[in-house]
């Protein structure tokens, strides 16, 4: 990892001292990680400069490098991984989380439908992207691919949230011109220019990206989704989105719409809207030509797994996908979803795996939020980990954060079970800090003394 001489790093750098994890490739899903796969420090310091990786490695090699000037921030207790990524969630759905007794088709309809037409309000859809942000931030995840509504003043009031907290995120407007209420319907052409309008002020500018977001093939005529794939074709460094093969009522309904096409998949791929830069969400209930037709357009499923254990609506076979050569990302799906925090999306991927006889290793699950994710959302260039140079995205994770994770301190034996315990019994409380672009965005208020060492963060000159 050393890549600067003493005389060679540059004035203004800053450090943070802690455990530092976060990987280099895929670490497969046995039990132990592939080689060169992770790396780790258990007395690290990630060096930053201008908000970016200057370097991760050990304290005792990068520390009497430093200036004597320079700021360390200590976190005795921290382990610090990279900043969480979502592929899959929706900004406007938040006061739709744990909402009772339905599934995907009455709850879009009872629930969600009627909550997303409220911004068509500029000012509530400002106060709903500020508040999602910094939910976001508070549970560890510094950039997600996000839904918004049809109303493009959703889509500026997101990406505004989003600089102002210094977070890049990925997310469109929604374009649905049927089979919704006459207040969230977009018309046909209007979705295009709106679309159109929202991706050239919005895409690249700065760390924001935009998505094509067709909400679904039920909510879209066949003219939105052939623009759609217009749109995706004139501009093919845009992320496209959607939702595809969620739910047995839905699949069914769809094929009713689409007579002509030989199955959900091909849908989409008639329309132009697979490839590399494509996540499908949920993809529950396909088979093994639509895996063979995923990866070989290079299109992209987000696994939802406590929004699918939610709603009922199935359990994803992970290793089919994998298996495959599918590339997978892990993702909230909140509001169907029901929790932000990845951490609980591991948990409930794990249990999904489990139901099918599958596992899924707490290296794969945190390699998944971090690289993985980057790289299903073709933002591993400048995040994911901390290769010198990728903006310093991290959380600090404070692995005895609960009195459930207290408890179990003493029970650890290695890293595996330091990682396994935080994603099955850790959630936001687990988060100390998190920081974007080396900016300490959130911070967890003190806990009350116990008994344990909590996390404590202090700064020091080194
Ligand atoms: N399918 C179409 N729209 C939605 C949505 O908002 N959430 C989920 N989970 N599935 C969908
Ligand atoms: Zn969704």
């Amino acid at each position: 990892m050393s890549t600067f001489s003493d005389t060679t790093l540059p004035h203004g750098c800053e450090a943070h001292r802690g455990t530092l994890l976060h990987f280099l490739d895929d670490p497969g899903n046995d039990p132990e990680p592939r080689p060169n796969s992770v790396a780790y420090f258990e007395d690290g310091l990630l060096v930053l400069h201008q908000g970016k990786v200057l370097a991760a490695g050990t304290a005792s090699e990068w520390l009497p490098r430093l200036a004597a000037t320079t700021q360390v921030t200590c976190w005795p207790d921290g382990l610090i991984v990279p900043g969480f990524i979502d592929t899959h969630v929706h900004m406007p759905q938040l006061g739709v989380m744990a909402s009772y007794g339905t599934q995907l088709l009455d709850w879009l309809e009872t629930y969600t439908f009627p909550h997303e037409a409220r911004f068509s309000d500029v000012d509530w859809a400002g106060v709903e992207a500020r508040r999602f942000a910094d939910l976001l931030l508070c549970h560890g995840t510094t950039s997600a691919l996000v839904f918004c509504t049809s109303h493009p003043e959703s889509v500026d009031a997101l990406f505004e949230a989003a600089e102002e907290r210094g977070m890049g995120l990925t997310a469109g407007k929604v374009m649905m011109d049927r089979y919704a209420p006459a207040n969230l319907k977009d018309t046909t052409s209007g979705s295009y220019t709106d679309s159109l309008a929202l991706l050239k002020k919005w895409h690249r500018r700065g760390r924001q990206r935009y998505a094509i977001t067709p909400r679904f093939a039920a909510t879209s005529t066949p003219e939105q989704l052939a623009l759609a794939g217009q749109l995706a074709e004139e501009y093919p460094d845009a992320m496209v989105q959607t939702h595809w093969a969620e739910n047995t009522g839905e699949i069914k309904w769809v094929g009713e719409l689409f007579p002509e096409r030989t199955s959900y998949l091909d849908i989409y791929d008639h329309y132009g809207l697979l490839g590399d830069h494509t996540v499908l969400a949920h993809g529950i209930h396909i088979n093994d030509e639509d895996r063979q037709r995923l990866a070989d357009t290079g299109s992209r499923v987000a696994f939802c797994p406590t929004s699918n254990t939610f709603l009922g609506s199935g359990l994803f076979d992970f290793r089919a996908a994998r298996d495959a050569g599918v590339a997978v990302g892990l993702a909230s799906d909140v509001g169907g979803g029901t929790s932000l925090s990845m951490l609980a999306t591991m948990a409930e991927a794990y249990k999904v795996c489990r139901l099918r006889g599958q596992t899924m290793t707490p290296w794969q699950a945190f390699y998944l939020a971090t690289l993985g994710n980057a790289r299903v959302l073709h933002r591993d260039e400048d995040s994911g980990n901390f290769e010198p140079g990728k903006i310093a995205d991290f959380v600090v994770l404070d692995h005895h954060a609960s009195p459930m994770l207290a408890m179990k301190e003493p029970y650890i034996n290695n890293l595996s079970e330091t990682l396994f315990n935080l994603m099955i019994l850790g959630d936001d409380r687990a988060i100390a800090a998190t920081v974007v672009a080396g900016q300490v965005r959130y911070l967890r208020p003190a806990l009350p003394q116990s008994g344990t060492s909590p996390t404590h963060s202090h700064t020091q000159g080194a």
